[in-house]
């Protein structure tokens, strides 16, 4: 062979190996890639491991025995309903119960509480009143002219699923969702949330919690298509309802005929350009809710966002309880909401297990700080007093002079949800 022939087969060799050094490492390359969210769920399970170590004793033993009292609650309240009613709020200057039937927006949560009571008692005359509830509430299945379905039947239903599975509560959850997509419209991308004249297709930030029984149906029935709408509702919601700080607006108006905006307002918060401390706190739950449905890191990012705003808030108390509004006219002198509390804390519950060291600590304190302040006599009811409900001061609309400074019936669930988030840690 000459050196001309050496050199080529020299540089033939080299190419070879090169193709060999590609082949071994490019394949790892795509499984590294394709592992990653894996691995980022594996290091979320380490910290949650980590903040499991961390649960505190003091705080577990409030919890427990907060628990127990709202057990005692509840029965108190079961005795003051007729059978086919459901609580809301109780004016202790009137001493009247407030009660409605299964069709508004809060009907679920008066059995999913009890649910939750049951979960964390094993008291069967709870989980019996749940029951007698649900037989009232699960006509709403078919209920088409609202989009709070999912709090009505998931917060009921997928709770009474999850302790008791049967094949009854599966079609619940798989009509509900139906006659939840059914508001939906391909050119807002969105759900509906309030009827009202055909020019105008109303979105509330609110409406992110429906979209929970969405991923339900989706698991059930595998029709995909709950899921691409409640992906759909999200990414519109996300690109249109959030300020530049990642405040949300109460209410965007679109057009029906193409989605286009209309108008962003408030009709529960202060003022259009202020932030509702609930609506605040449903956008947070909400795409916290999404990032584990979907594992997009975008909805990750956001529910973040969420909560650097709120946990950054100069007008966030030390007890961390926020007011009725971040910028609620006369702060420090106006109403605290103890719902938006607590929605926030069982959120941050959540959310702590998705993130790492820093960030994670932060969520998981603050929401310890919320438990303690929620189980304190500051916001829990004394035994016998209270009209049978657990949290004292929620704010249900402030404008409208509604239902301020009250027990409200979701405060309590979602405060339940978060004392058995904690101890499921
Ligand atoms: N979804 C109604 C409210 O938060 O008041």
């Amino acid at each position: 062979m000459n050196a001309e022939g050496l050199r080529e087969k020299i540089k033939n060799a080299r190419a070879h190996q090169r193709m060999k050094i590609l082949h071994t490492i490019f394949p790892c390359f795509v499984k590294a890639l394709f592992l990653m969210p894996f691995l980022f769920t594996g290091t979320d399970l380490w910290a949650q491991r980590q903040f499991t170590r961390k649960v505190h004793k003091s705080l577990l033993t409030e919890i427990d025995r907060s628990l127990a009292a709202s057990a005692a609650q509840y029965k108190l309240l079961a005795k003051k309903l007729p059978a086919d009613r459901f609580p809301v709020t109780y004016y202790a200057a009137s001493n009247k119960l407030v009660t409605s039937g299964s069709e508004p927006w809060v009907g679920g949560f008066y059995p999913g509480a009890l649910l939750y009571l049951y979960e964390a008692t094993k008291d069967t005359v709870l989980y019996a009143e749940a029951l007698r509830k649900l037989k009232y509430l699960k006509k709403e299945q078919f209920n088409r002219t609202t989009h709070d379905l999912g709090f009505m039947m998931y917060c009921s239903f997928g709770n009474a699923k999850r302790l008791a599975p049967a094949p009854e509560y599966d079609s619940i959850i798989i009509n509900s969702a139906k006659s939840l997509v059914s508001r939906f419209s391909e050119q807002v991308a969105c759900i509906r949330s309030w009827d009202s004249d055909a020019g105008r297709f109303m979105v509330i930030i609110d409406n992110m919690m429906n979209l929970e029984l969405l991923f339900a149906a989706t698991r059930l029935s595998g029709d995909s298509s709950f899921y691409k709408i409640a992906v759909a509702h999200a990414n519109t919601t996300l690109k249109n309802h959030f300020r530049a700080d990642y405040s949300s607006y109460h209410l965007v108006i679109y057009d029906p005929k193409d989605g286009s905006i209309l108008k962003k307002q408030t009709v529960q918060g202060a003022a259009d350009e202020s932030a509702w401390s609930r609506g605040q706190a449903w956008g947070l739950y909400g795409y916290t809710l999404m990032y584990r449905e979907t594992k997009d890191p975008v909805y990750l990012q956001q529910a973040n966002r969420i909560a650097q705003f709120l946990l950054n808030h100069p007008n966030l108390p030390a007890d961390k309880i926020p007011y009725w509004d971040f910028n609620a006219p006369g702060i420090p002198a106006t109403a605290r909401d103890v719902s938006a509390g607590a929605i926030i804390c069982a959120a941050l519950l959540e959310l702590s297990a998705y993130v790492n060291g820093k960030t994670a600590k932060t969520y998981f304190t603050t929401a310890e700080t919320m438990l303690r302040s929620l189980c304190s006599a500051d916001y829990r009811s004394a035994p016998g007093e209270n009209g049978g409900f657990i949290l004292k001061h929620g704010v249900g609309n402030f404008p409208r002079n509604a239902d301020i400074d009250v027990p409200l019936i979701y405060a309590d669930y979602y405060y339940l949800e978060a004392m058995l988030r904690y101890k499921k840690r």
